[in-house]
């Protein structure tokens, strides 16, 4: 509470009390749609006002509901994704007596129709033009049934896998996460969707790990670990923003006046609307914060809350509290200004009845599987690979292939899967082998389980005869997806099922095993992890992630992605991640230094883990300089070469850590990254720059503050960098 209250007066002495100010790094506003927006909020009645401000949590496209819209008192719906019910809403809003349209609204987040890898698989490949490219054809997709508004893309940041919706995700580091908030937006927008960036803010740290539980969030971690992806997708323009569920600090964000309006709309100066989640102002009760839907609907809009998700708590209560004066007609009035701009930025004024008849129009089915094909091509992430095991080569005579997952294709995609009607044709991985496997090995199947997820064996012993038969095993595994996502938490994060039970007996059979894991979080894989030779985490790799897992399990491509959170050894190290601070006693392995009397102190696998078919070396740093004002910057040249025998991509990582500061600072930060391919022998020297402006940090009142001291910098493959140099951050 005390750190909120830092921010509070923070944000109340620098900011003037009035209008929001401009900020040149935002979207500017435009001065054709600020001039329509407000002729139109001259004619709108007080109902027609809140109509603008809420959607009904079900589509009825019955009479009563379609008559609501006509007399403009509903003006966006939730997950109608069939033209034949949108067009119905379409057109009474275009008879309505303004004409306002409609925001048609759905998490349209990796899947339509054909389902990409999901969002965590996105930042494993550490390219976030693929995240872009990937965002553009689920929205094109979308757009083309006649949806609108996405809400996507999510850019809380998390370092707890037992969170289920690290899925939705871009892992435990904020600079990453930045980037392909920027990316997600920018695709989405260019497919047509007006995007709502969400959790605001700091839903990824429940406690516990626990969905919906309150976080306990200090002002200079709020403003440096969790804000930074929001600024990003604000920045590439998120027209809206989704407040949480969460509580901080004590206060339900639904309610927070200091991080919705202060923060959001005044200091960060954000001019779109914000919209609470699903249900969430209501829910306010339940939090002991108000006494029934009524108190919670003037406190959710009084805290900047200008679209009530679901509850229906605005429709009800927002112009009987503007008539009494608890809530004044202005307010109201820069609510509704703020969901107007956006559907004028969306040139939805613009839109014909001929352009809701034409619906749904045609994507190129060819163009969105290419899309997903590389996206889970260079998502996989390759863990270990013990005796090149992978890929196969022509020695291998024959494989076993295990696990009912290998032959399933429903199972292509995971939570917040297809939105769509049509189911598209999707090969299994025991299908993409077969086609495949041009060297001729022979390929042993047996599923072993009665079920896609390794609830209930058919018949374990076929599989330990087929591996036994066979000079390799792959063994695909997959977390179950009834147990990820929304509101599944879990404690345990090893495999699900009795998928590691088999993996008991086919590691006594000494046959190489490969196990090609499909998951939407890390896991606890450290039994497996001296079990099996290789590990390649496939995420849920979605509609051509088969085809993708085979090209790779057979070499024609390499793995190159990398983690984009860590795997811990235990549940009992979480929360883990690589920039923690350093402690007054660091790990030696010695009674009183940190750590666990039960387990290792590092994870299984650090953050930017990932191994390639090839190997890489990296030369020692070269600075253009060794030190830099605090307004300067300098240059960092990192040389890797491929030492390996094949072309292979990597990604570089650059991290820097300042030494003495005012307070402490994480042991290592990501400051950039770039992904580059190699062919055998080659060498390629990157020059990042780095600013020093880049590298301050917010104090507790808030204040972003760059010093003057000693930083090292490191690069390598992963967080665990090859390579360090020191350079200093001078005042003048
Ligand atoms: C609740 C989820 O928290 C949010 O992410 C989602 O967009 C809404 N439901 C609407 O489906």
């Amino acid at each position: 509470m005390r750190a909120l209250l830092a921010l509070t007066l923070f944000l109340t002495a620098v900011m003037p009390a009035a209008a929001n100010p401009v900020r040149k790094d935002m979207p500017q506003a435009d001065k054709t749609v600020e001039a329509a927006v407000e002729t139109l909020l001259r004619r709108m009645t007080l109902e027609e006002k809140v109509g603008q401000l809420h959607f009904p949590s079900l589509a009825f496209p019955h009479a009563p509901q379609i008559e609501a819209v006509r007399r403009g008192e509903i003006g966006a719906m939730l997950n109608v994704v069939d033209p034949k019910f949108i067009r119905p809403f379409a057109e009474a809003a275009r008879r309505s007596r303004l004409g306002i349209p409609m925001l048609f609204a759905i998490d349209a987040i990796y899947a339509l129709k054909i389902t990409f890898p999901p969002p965590l698989a996105w930042a494993a490949t550490w390219r976030p033009e693929l995240a872009e490219r990937a965002s553009y054809e689920v929205a094109r997709e979308a757009r083309a049934v006649g949806v609108n508004w996405t809400f996507a893309p999510m850019v809380d940041v998390s370092r707890d896998p037992r969170w289920g919706r690290v899925i939705e995700g871009a892992g435990e580091d904020a600079f990453l996460g930045s980037a392909f908030a920027a990316a997600r937006v920018a695709g989405y927008r260019r497919g047509g969707l007006a995007t709502s960036v969400k959790h605001f803010v700091g839903y990824g740290a429940p406690e516990g790990g626990r969905d919906y539980t309150g976080t306990e969030i200090s002002t200079p971690e709020l403003m440096d670990r969790y804000l930074p992806p929001f600024k990003a997708a604000l920045k590439a323009g998120s027209e809206t923003v989704m407040a949480s569920f969460n509580t901080i600090n004590g206060v339900p964000v639904t309610m927070n006046r200091t991080l919705v309006t202060d923060l959001l709309k005044k200091r960060l100066g954000f001019d779109g609307f914000v919209t609470s989640d699903f249900v969430a102002i209501g829910e306010l009760v339940n939090h002991g914060v108000a006494r029934d839907l009524e108190e919670a609907s003037v406190l959710a809009f009084r805290a900047g809350i200008d679209f009530d998700m679901a509850s229906g708590g605005y429709d009800l209560y927002l112009a009987k509290a503007v008539r009494d004066g608890r809530i004044k007609i202005a307010d109201v009035d820069e609510a509704v200004r703020r969901v107007l701009r956006v559907k004028f930025r969306l040139g939805l004024f613009q839109q014909t009845a001929a352009d809701f008849e034409a619906l749904p129009r045609t994507v190129d089915e060819t163009e969105v599987r290419q899309s997903a094909r590389s996206v889970a091509q260079e998502s996989f992430v390759l863990l270990k690979n013990d005796t090149a095991t992978l890929p196969i080569t022509p020695a291998t005579r024959s494989i076993a292939l295990i696990g009912a997952t290998a032959d399933s294709a429903q199972h292509d995609h995971s939570w917040w899967g297809p939105a769509g009607h049509t189911k598209p044709k999707t090969e299994t991985l025991r299908q993409a082998l077969e086609a495949r496997a041009r060297l001729g090995q022979k390929i042993n199947y047996a599923p072993a389980f009665a079920d896609a997820c390794g609830r209930e064996f058919s018949d374990k012993a076929a599989a330990i005869e087929a591996a036994k038969r066979s000079d390799v095993v792959i063994y695909n595994v997959i977390e179950d997806c009834d147990i990820q996502g929304e509101g599944v938490s879990r404690t345990k994060l090893e495999l699900s099922g009795r998928q590691q039970e088999l993996l008991d007996e086919l590691a006594e059979t000494g046959k190489p095993i490969v196990l090609v894991v499909e998951t939407g979080r890390p896991l606890v894989l450290t039994k497996a992890d001296k079990q099996v030779s290789t590990i390649l985490i496939a995420w849920h790799p979605g509609t051509e992630g088969r085809a993708a897992l085979a090209e790779v399990l057979l070499g024609d491509v390499s793995p190159s992605g990398k983690l984009p959170m860590t795997f811990p050894r235990s549940e009992g190290q979480i929360p883990i991640a690589y920039n923690a601070l350093p402690t007054g006693r660091p790990w030696t392995g010695s009674r009183y230094t940190t750590g666990y009397v039960d387990e290792a102190h590092t994870p299984l696998y650090p953050f930017g883990h990932g191994l390639s078919y090839t190997t890489f070396a990296y030369d020692a740093l070269v600075l253009s300089e060794p030190k830099m004002t605090i307004k300067g910057a300098i240059d960092v040249d990192v040389t890797v070469r491929n030492t390996g025998s094949r072309t292979g991509s990597e990604v570089v990582q650059l991290y820097t850590r300042q030494l003495v500061a005012s307070r402490s600072r994480p042991v290592k930060e990501l400051r950039a990254f770039e992904k580059m391919t190699l062919k055998p022998g080659e060498v390629r020297t990157l020059r990042f720059r780095l600013n020093a402006q880049d590298l301050g940090f917010h104090d507790d009142a808030g204040r972003y503050v760059v010093e003057a001291a000693p930083f090292k910098v490191f690069a390598g493959g992963s967080s665990e960098t090859a390579v360090a140099t020191d350079f200093l951050v001078t005042r003048d």
